[in-house]
């Protein structure tokens, strides 16, 4: 009887010991974790989880792997950050980390045109920049509506580049003219549509880009298409013009996939949005 005994509190010690977290998790007058339990992202993050260690690592993990398997062309199309992440992808796209990341993507581009690109001088040679969230930047606007976690309003979003406000990417702006200065020919193509070429221009140039060669946006065929048919069909364009794309610069996937290939893409962080 005596046994029988003790080996009952043990294994209710043992299951006291499993559930205790989720005791805490499910309510907050038994754990310290009022703080946690009040987080409407944890309901969410428990399920796919399936257990709760510690909360503010879980979320951290989760949130940074998602936003690295997005980088990474893992996760696709997805059309709002998860409302769990909002505030991780809001660290980062605002972070000295996202600067960092960019410089070093710079630097590599740096390295490649210095060791690799042997340009013929046949006014053949090219570059392509994509615009947002590469040559400049609309985290401005995300910051006011939602930081990725709301769906697009693409009429809002319109106004906003409308107003050619903008601010340049520093480190791609620097870029930008070592390119061009060194001969290769600057195309810009971009997923805006056809009707914002004047603000676009007139955002580009305030804030210091300027020589480009061509700047292509998205005519009333083109939004029929999507993003990687529409940047393809450009680049094959300029392929049958004769040039040669040593590069191709952008921070979504569907700015390099598809044919013709450049000889080398570099891809910039984003985790706000994600272009198909
Ligand atoms: C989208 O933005 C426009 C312009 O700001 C606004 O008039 C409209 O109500 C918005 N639509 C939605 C669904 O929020």
């Amino acid at each position: 009887m005596a046994k029988c005994l003790a080996l009952s509190l043990i294994i209710a010690g043992l299951f006291i010991g499993l559930v205790s977290p989720q005791w805490n998790i499910l309510n907050p007058k038994w754990g310290r974790s009022d703080e946690v339990v009040n987080r409407p992202e944890w309901n969410i993050l428990n399920q796919r989880l399936g257990k709760g260690v510690v909360v503010g690592d879980n979320l951290k993990n989760y949130c940074e792997s998602w936003r690295i398997n997005v980088e990474l062309n893992n996760i696709r199309g997805f059309s709002v950050v998860p409302q769990e992440c909002v505030d991780h992808v809001k660290k980062y796209m605002t972070s000295s980390q996202y600067k960092a990341d960019s410089v070093r993507a710079v630097e590599e581009i740096r390295l490649y045109m210095s060791g690799f690109c042997t340009l013929k001088d046949d006014g053949k040679d090219s570059w392509i920049f994509d615009i947002d969230e590469t040559l400049l930047s609309t985290i401005p606007y995300y910051k006011k509506h939602g930081f990725g976690g709301e769906k697009l309003n693409a009429t809002s979003l319109e106004e906003w580049m409308e107003k050619s406000k903008a601010p340049a990417l520093d480190h791609t702006l620097e870029l930008f003219h070592e390119i061009k200065n060194k001969g290769f020919k600057i195309f810009l193509i971009s997923s805006r549509k056809e009707n914002l070429r004047s603000p676009t221009v007139d955002n580009l140039v305030s804030v210091g880009y300027h020589g480009w060669n061509r700047l292509t946006l998205r005519g009333f065929d083109d939004e029929l298409m999507d993003v990687k048919k529409y940047h393809s069909k450009v680049r094959q364009q300029l392929v049958d013009e004769g040039y040669r794309i040593w590069g191709i610069v952008g921070d979504q996937w569907s700015t390099f996939d598809g044919l013709p290939m450049a000889k080398r893409t570099f891809k910039l962080p984003n985790s706000i949005y994600y272009k198909a």
